[in-house]
Formats: structure tokens, sequence, C-alpha cells
């Protein structure tokens, strides 16, 4: 298939992309929304004629570096006409707080107005032909979804992603989600079908299907009737050519039979799972509005496992939330023992503005706050080296992604979404090959061809340093 013939674009766009991976989407969304504009992706500020900041507003850190970052751009728009654009979750939450601390700053774009951006650019530029600079807010939840009005994704490569659902109804008590990205929305089914055989017919193996909490998911089918995520990847499924599904971020209320029974199903689905719990005290948990226990936790897991041995887990842990005692955090440490993660991300609690748990009494001290974390990071980092050890003398269908650092090398994804390194020619890229894991690297393993056959396959491993 030969792409139409485009013009080379004469603007550029510099976009900054914070957050979740729903943010990564956007971003690319946005790119696509604005090359009909003229405007082709930079990644250097100072070439740029229009900066987009697409913020995340999950901990008052994240939330902060906007600030800071926008102290560095100033200094640009003077020296020439370029738009500052705060998109994102940021955006959605302090809009006009954004105009009072950066005023040079002409467009804040809340996540579900991205497809009225070209307007907005338009609009800011009339207005500056020889006036002074207008300022543009759009912060509403629109009636129309900017799913059916943004462009199609163009090329994403072997492993794309998705979106297929949007906001969250769940309102942890910690969490500004709900508040910045709006009520759940799913996706109608045939959007979906059409955009991931889009997706492959550009190449794509692997999809991984997006939602801040996509196991929520329940998209309108052809007949009228509705889908759970289970059903929609068995959908997908039916897509030749594609060869991997994953899925984040899910919930553990939304693990529903089909699901857990498609990780059994599905050959497609690959063996590895992100399932938040958060803490491992049942105390928290309710403190926390979770709508789980521990004990519903682990039953999940169990059933998991039992339809799929092999499955790899990995969860987000929040340590010093509100009232949370020695005796809670050591119920944290026995449930990750317990369930023995692959990786984890792990959080210091950060209490938001607007949240119900930023103004629950018994708030944790810092010091003690930062003392969980190290302990519950060293627990976690040495469950992700035993998980990772334990793959080498391993053969992984590992899909190729890109070229790696060195010289010959290719870079892929394990079925457990780890890192490999392989010396093999890059006429493999895109493809999915057995691998024998031979070393473990500090954020990767290393491996060979098992099939001596391939191209690129007899390749030795040059030397990093250069001998002189
Ligand atoms: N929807 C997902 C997660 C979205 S936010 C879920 O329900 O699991 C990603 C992670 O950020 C959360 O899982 C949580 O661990 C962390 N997080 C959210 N709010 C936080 C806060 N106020 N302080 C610290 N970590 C937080
Ligand atoms: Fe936030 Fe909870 Fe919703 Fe996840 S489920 S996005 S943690 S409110
Ligand atoms: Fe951050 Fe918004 Fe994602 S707050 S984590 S960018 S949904």
């Amino acid at each position: 298939m030969t792409a139409p013939a485009q013009k080379a674009p004469e603007k550029k766009v510099y976009i900054r992309t914070y957050g979740c991976q729903m943010n990564v989407y956007d971003s690319s969304r946005m790119a696509d929304a604005l090359a009909p504009l003229g405007y082709g992706t930079t990644e250097n500020p100072e070439d740029a004629d229009m900066v987009i900041l697409n913020t995340c507003h999950i901990r008052e850190k994240a939330a902060e570096k906007v600030f800071s970052d926008l102290g560095r751009l100033r200094p640009l728009k003077g020296e020439k006409d370029l738009i500052i654009a705060v998109a994102g979750c940021v955006a959605q939450a302090e809009g006009a707080e954004i105009m009072t601390r950066a005023p040079f700053v002409d467009i804040v774009v809340g996540p579900q107005a991205y497809h009225r951006l070209p307007q907005m650019i338009g609009e800011v530029k009339a207005k500056r032909v020889g006036a002074e600079h207008r300022k543009l807010i759009d912060t509403e939840f629109p009636v129309e979804s900017k799913f059916d009005l943004l462009p199609a994704p163009r090329q994403e490569g072997p492993a794309a992603f998705l979106s297929v659902q949007e906001g969250c109804d769940k309102f942890c008590t910690f969490c500004v989600v709900p508040y910045t990205r709006g009520a759940e929305y799913s996706r109608p089914v045939a959007a979906i079908l059409n955009e991931a055989r889009g997706l492959v017919a550009g190449g794509a193996r692997e999809i991984t299907l997006l939602g801040q909490n996509v196991n929520a998911y329940h998209g309108t089918a052809a007949d009228g009737g509705t889908l759970g995520l289970g059903a929609l990847v068995r959908e997908l499924a039916k897509i030749e050519g594609l060869a991997r599904i994953r899925y984040m971020t899910s919930h553990p209320r939304d693990m529903d039979a089909s699901l857990i029974e498609a990780h059994r199903d599905v050959p497609q689905m690959m063996p590895f799972l992100h399932l938040p719990v958060q803490a491992g005290s049942d105390r928290i948990l309710k403190a926390m509005n979770r709508g789980h226990t521990r004990a519903d936790y682990l039953r999940i897991v169990e059933t998991l496992r039992k339809h799929r041995p092999d499955l790899a887990l990995s969860s987000d842990f929040i340590v010093g939330f509100p009232g949370e005692t020695d005796a809670d955090f050591q119920d944290t440490l026995a449930l990750a023992t317990e369930v023995n993660y692959a990786q984890c991300f792990t959080f210091k609690y950060s209490a938001r503005p607007g949240t119900p748990a930023s103004t629950m009494d018994d708030q944790v001290p810092e010091d003690v706050k930062s003392e969980r974390l190290t302990i519950l990071q060293d627990l976690i980092a040495r469950q992700q080296r035993a998980f990772n050890a334990a793959s080498v003398g391993c053969t992984f269908d590992v899909l190729l992604t890109g070229t790696g650092r060195n010289p010959g090398q290719l870079v892929g994804k394990s079925p457990y979404l780890q890192a490999v390194h392989v010396m093999a020619d890059p006429s493999l890229i895109g493809q999915i090959v057995p691998v024998h894991i031979t070393t473990l690297e500090t954020n990767s393993l290393g491996g060979t061809l098992e099939d001596a056959r391939l191209p690129g396959a007899g390749l030795k491993q040059e030397p990093q340093v250069a001998r002189r």
C-alpha cells in the first residue's frame, strides 16, 4: 500500500506527554489532528511553532512539573510567534489557574475536547493579527465523542495502542481521574474493530486495548446489544494477522467470568496482566472505596492462574494512605508476597485537591511514607529480579519492534512485557520469532534467535567499547 502523497509539513508541533498510556494515545491523536493544518512533529521545542504539554494531575509532583516546564518555555515565546497549549488532566482540573499562573499560555484544552483543537488554533491566530492575544479554554465534557471526530490513527508499528474506554465512575477516594476524565464511556464495537483492522493492515501484530477502567468496557454492538471486554477480545481475536492482545488498566471489580475465561480460551491473550490492588488491608481498601476486599482480589488472581498457569501479574500500590497503620502496611507486604508479582508501580499517597481522602484525618507523615515506600520497593525489586532471572534458559516468542542501541541488535517484547535484545537482521522487525534467553541485563533480557536460519542469527554481539 502506498501512502497518499502529502505536502511536506510547513510548521512544527512539539508535544510533551506526561502521565498514563491514555495520554500517550491522545498525544498521537492530537498530532494526527494537526497534520491537515500543515504541522509535522518535532522533538525539539526550540524548532516548534506550537507546543502542547499533555499533562497529568494524578500526584502533586506530576501536576507541579507542568508549571516549571511552562516557565522554561516562556522565553521561547518572546523569540517568535509560538502557540502554547496545555492539554490533559491538569488542563481539565486547573484550567483557570494555568491562565493566571502562566498568562502566556494561549490554549487550555481538556481531554474530551481535542477534536476542537484545530478550530481553537484558528481562533487564536485570527485574533492575533494586530490585536492582543486571545486565550481559549475548553474543558467541557461535550456530548459529541472526540473519537468520532479525530482522524483515524496512522501507522503505529508492530505494537499498537487502541483506546476503547475512557473515564471512570469508581471514585476511589484518593483519585482525580473521575473528575479530570469524566464519566465512563465505551466506544462502539464496530469503531474499535475498524480501527484494529486498520492497525493490523498497517503492520501491527500486537494491540493493547486502553482505558482508565478498560474492563468496565460495555460497548454497543451492531445488533444493538452490549459487549463486555471479554466478548470484545473474542471479536478482535478473529482479525487475521493480529497475534497478541493485551489490555490495561483493569479494575478487580470488573474482572468478570467472561474476561477471566478469555485468558484461557483466546490464544492471542498475552499471559501478563496489570491488575492494581493499591493496598493489602481491608480497612484501607474500604477507606479507599475500592469496592473489593483483599480476599476478593486474591480469589481473582487464583482463578486467573488456574485458567492460565503461566500468567504474570503487576499492580499499582499506594503507601501512606490516610490512617494507614504499620499493621495495615504489613498486610500490603503480605499480599505482595503472596501474589509474587513480575513488576509493580509503587507510589507515596499524594493528597489531591477535591478528593475525599485529602481531607481525611490521620494523614501519614512524609517520612513514614518514604520508609514504607522503600520497604515495598525492595520487596517488589526482589520479585522482579527473580521473575526475570527465571526467564534465562527459556525460549520466548518475541515481537521484534525496532533496532537496539548496539550495532546489529534488535529489541522486542516478550509475552511478559520484558524488553529483549537479540542480534538479528532489521528485516525481521514486525515479526514474532522464538528467542532463546541467555542473559539478564539491568532492565532487559538478552537472547539469541532460536532458528539459526533466520537472517542475522549468526551475528555476534560487538563489544560495546571500541578497543584501541
Ligand atoms: N484506573 C486505574 C489507575 C489509574 S491512576 C486503577 O483503578 O487502578 C494510576 C495509579 O496512580 C493508581 O493505580 C494509583 O496507584 C496511583 N494513584 C492515583 N491517585 C494517587 C494519589 N492521590 N496518590 C498516589 N498515587 C495515586
Ligand atoms: Fe482512579 Fe479508582 Fe477510577 Fe482507577 S478506578 S481511575 S484509581 S478512581
Ligand atoms: Fe494522569 Fe490523567 Fe492519566 S491524571 S494518569 S494523565 S488519566
